[in-house]
């Protein structure tokens, strides 16, 4: 499931975040790259332990935290630690497929990659071209998204990026282990719990939706207790 999550950060924070960012030291991206996916990468990075990237990469866990919609969708265990990229001048990354296991800075935990996020910095009219392009199941969807806001994708996916021909595309990109490995359970998961949220809303007060949301809600947290990994 391709899930696009609108307003994770507001836009005092986008602007908080892009000020910290465009003074921050850029590198070449090919350092965080798998071999396969280092011919493919043409970017710039921050470095891991750089202090902007842990200030805004703070910054987003906490608003990920928060956030309702994502929480759902991802029923994430461990979120790796945000990087962020940049691309301009013609600058592209093509089709490759995300590693499996990430290895934590400094740290002895790995992740498994079951979900690929960005979220973008830059407004869609700051820049051309840039598009995220991700391969599902039923095409190549294209993703531009206004700043602040995020895509959340299977880390199975082929994906790439087209060059930047105008001015500059700044995202952060990070994966995280979700606490359900098979993308369908997660997707069954997050749309019987939107379906439970919307009759509770909506119909509280009704006996028999209040008694259905309750079994609903028996139903959604059996299927997590059997499918869970923690
Ligand atoms: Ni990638």
């Amino acid at each position: 499931m391709l899930i696009r999550i609108p307003d994770v950060l507001t836009a005092d924070q986008v602007k908080e975040a892009r000020a910290i960012l465009d003074a921050a030291e850029w590198t070449d991206g090919k350092v965080t790259a798998g071999h396969q996916s280092a011919k493919a990468k043409d970017n710039m990075q921050l470095p891991e332990d750089s202090p902007a990237a842990r200030k805004v990469g703070d910054m987003i866990l906490g608003a990920l935290g928060r956030n309702s919609l994502f929480l759902s969708a991802a029923l994430p265990k461990t979120v790796f630690p945000p990087l962020f990229n940049r691309y301009a001048g013609g600058q592209s990354f093509g089709t490759h497929v995300d590693n499996a296991i990430r290895q934590f800075p400094g740290r002895p935990e790995r992740i498994r990659t079951d979900l690929s996020a960005t979220l973008f910095f830059a407004e869609p009219d700051e820049y051309d071209g840039g598009e995220l392009c991700i391969e599902d199941t039923y095409g190549v969807q294209s993703v531009k998204l206004p700043a602040g806001h995020m895509v959340l994708y299977p880390s199975t996916s082929l994906h790439h990026v087209t060059p930047v021909t105008r001015g500059a595309r700044v995202s952060s990109f990070f994966w995280l282990q979700s606490m359900i490995r098979s993308d369908e359970q997660r997707t069954l998961l997050f749309d019987l719990d939107l379906a439970i949220q919307r009759i509770g809303g909506e119909l509280a007060g009704n006996p028999a939706a209040d008694q259905s949301t309750v079994q609903l809600t028996g139903v959604y947290h059996n299927l997590l207790r059997q499918w869970a990994e923690l």
